[in-house]
């Protein structure tokens, strides 16, 4: 019998546009290793506050940079990025952190840093027996797997989002994070060319599976 081929699903799109929902049930429903990136630029973002590294100071940016070392230990289905081996706080989502990410996260050498780390999940996955990966973030289609076997680009209308996120509980600056990921220089927030759009402003997040689903399952036959 043959092997199923290992896949690669990029899930990109703006802040609480059903990203992680979404690619939490795929990992489920295929057996994939679930990959948050923005959890890693946020795991970052945290650790150079608490160390007092301004985004604005580059050569102190670059050494701290050049400081950090990154693990992966498994969560279930999804990987967690761990510095100098330490799992992120909870504060990762907290205001502090959602005030401060967009602007860490436009910095080249910032997203250089994490370049690596985030391909080599391949092997992550590989080794852990998983059927490939799901990956979200804002750049994955675009950047990281721009070969990626699907890549889907989620959007929503920012005052459903909105609400969306105040039903988690959550306080978030979303609009003005968009504004900052879409404009920015590095990999900005886009929907590239040949991915699959998905606006979910009026279907469910069942909807937005099942569409992606449908396309994903012939593959893994
Ligand atoms: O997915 P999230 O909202 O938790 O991401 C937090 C921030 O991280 C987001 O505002 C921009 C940045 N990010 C990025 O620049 N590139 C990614 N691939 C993922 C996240």
């Amino acid at each position: 019998m043959a092997i199923p081929p290992f896949i690669i699903i990029a899930i990109d799109g703006g802040a609480a546009s059903g990203k992680s929902s979404s690619s939490k049930i795929l990992a489920d429903r295929f057996n994939l290793l679930h990959v948050d990136t923005g959890s890693f630029y946020r795991h970052i973002t945290y650790e150079l506050l608490r160390r007092g590294v301004s985004h604005t100071d580059l050569p102190n940016l670059k050494a701290a940079l050049a400081d950090l070392k990154f693990t992966t230990r498994l969560n279930g289905r999804s990987a967690q990025m761990l510095i100098g081996g330490e799992p992120a706080s909870s504060e990762i989502r907290g205001q502090n952190v959602n005030d401060h990410v967009s602007h860490y996260a436009a910095i080249p050498e910032v997203r250089h840093t994490l370049l690596g780390y985030q391909r080599g999940q391949v092997d992550v996955a590989k080794q852990h027996g998983f059927r490939g990966l799901v990956m979200e973030g804002r750049d994955i289609g675009s950047v990281i797997f721009p070969a990626a076997d699907f890549r889907f680009f989620l959007h929503a209308d920012p005052a459903e989002r909105a609400k969306r996120r105040a039903k988690e509980g959550g306080q978030d600056s979303i609009a003005e994070r968009d504004r900052l990921d879409s404009s920015r220089k590095a990999s900005p927030l886009t929907c590239p060319a040949g991915a699959i759009d998905i606006d979910s402003t009026f279907i469910s997040l069942d909807q937005v599976v099942e569409k992606m689903a449908a396309l994903i399952a012939p593959k893994l036959k």
